[in-house]
């Protein structure tokens, strides 16, 4: 008996084979879609980019698919500082640049820029690691193909404290910043708390041109010793950064203090332990109104009072720049 399969077993044969068919199809597309998640977690690369008018088209493509954009203005030297930055912009965006720009306009001390660490190639493994999407790296004449002319100016914040003791220094950096702004349109912007001062200037900058962005200020991060991490630390000497701890740990130590002692009293204990270490010296100690940046006379004056100080280190020597709370 022979067997000769009817037209109606042709049908299900070819049925069940194109079932099968769009099954492995779909196995397929997810292993696809798997396998280049993994390389992208596995060898993602930063984007890099050196020219604004690509760095807006591509962005543009971004915002026309929706995504959101946040932006991490740095001047290269990137440390785990950075990277926290960085992180948090990655959880909270679908797009993060990370500008990494030696800004020389808000360098009042030309030697200073001179000796700014360089370290380009490092910057971008480190934004590969944090999942950053592009790195936009500029020329100088990129971003100031013509001097910078503009002049801000917000009293007392830019003014007082770094901005006494560096004539110009905000004015630089609002200069770029506003750049900056401009060119990617972020959603949020992220700057560190370690240059607290900063942030309060770009506040008010924000404020003062309308630019429509989230700032997002992020704790500072510290090495073991508690010293600041900056990218400035790595001028120091092994002794030189083991010395430099003791800025943070005698102002942790002043939080006890404001018990009994008056503000004044606290700045002159802080002022005077320090400069009792040999290597450091304070250049300024501030303590003031976290927001305004105006000197307070009293803890009760207002619910924001925060510590600012700059010390100089070692014998170069390096300026290093740290704050603490006191209230708020
Ligand atoms: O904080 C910095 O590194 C710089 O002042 C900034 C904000 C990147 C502007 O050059």
């Amino acid at each position: 008996m022979t067997f000769a399969p009817s037209k109606g077993d042709n049908c299900m044969f070819f049925a069940h084979f194109s079932d099968l068919l769009a099954l492995l199809f779909h196995y397929f597309n997810i292993y696809a879609l798997f396998c280049t998640r993994l390389t992208e977690r596995l060898f993602r690369i930063v984007k890099q980019i050196s020219t604004i008018a690509e760095l807006r088209s591509e962005l543009k493509q971004c915002r026309e698919q929706g995504k959101t954009i946040g932006l991490v203005p740095t001047m290269g030297a990137l440390h785990e500082g950075h990277a926290s930055l960085v992180r948090r912009s990655v959880a909270e965006n679908d797009v993060t640049v990370v500008s990494i720009f030696l800004n020389p306009t808000q360098f009042n001390d030309k030697t200073d820029l001179a000796k700014y660490p360089r370290t380009l190639e490092a910057d971008c493994r480190l934004l590969d690691e944090c999942g950053a999407t592009i790195a936009f790296a500029p020329s100088v004449d990129e971003i100031y193909p013509e001097p910078d002319t503009r002049q801000f100016s917000y009293p007392p914040t830019d003014s007082v404290m770094e901005g006494a003791f560096r004539p110009g220094h905000f004015n630089g950096v609002c200069q770029i910043v506003s750049k900056l702004f401009m060119m990617t349109e972020p959603d949020r912007a992220y700057f560190g708390e370690k240059d607290f001062q900063q942030i309060a200037v770009i506040r008010r900058m924000v404020d003062d041109l309308g630019f429509r962005l989230q700032i997002v200020p992020c704790p500072v991060v510290r090495e073991e010793s508690g010293l600041a991490m900056s990218s400035r630390n790595t001028l120091l000497t092994p002794e030189e950064r083991a010395t430099a701890a003791n800025i943070y740990r005698t102002l942790r130590d002043s939080r006890q203090w404001m018990n009994r002692l008056t503000v004044s009293e606290v700045h002159d204990r802080v002022v005077a332990e320090i400069n009792a270490v040999e290597g450091l010296e304070v250049q300024y100690y501030r303590i003031v109104d976290g927001r305004s940046l105006a000197d307070v006379g009293s803890w009760d004056e207002s619910e924001d009072i925060v510590g600012c100080i700059t010390v100089y280190c070692g014998s170069q020597p390096i300026r290093l720049i740290d704050h603490i709370r006191y209230k708020g």
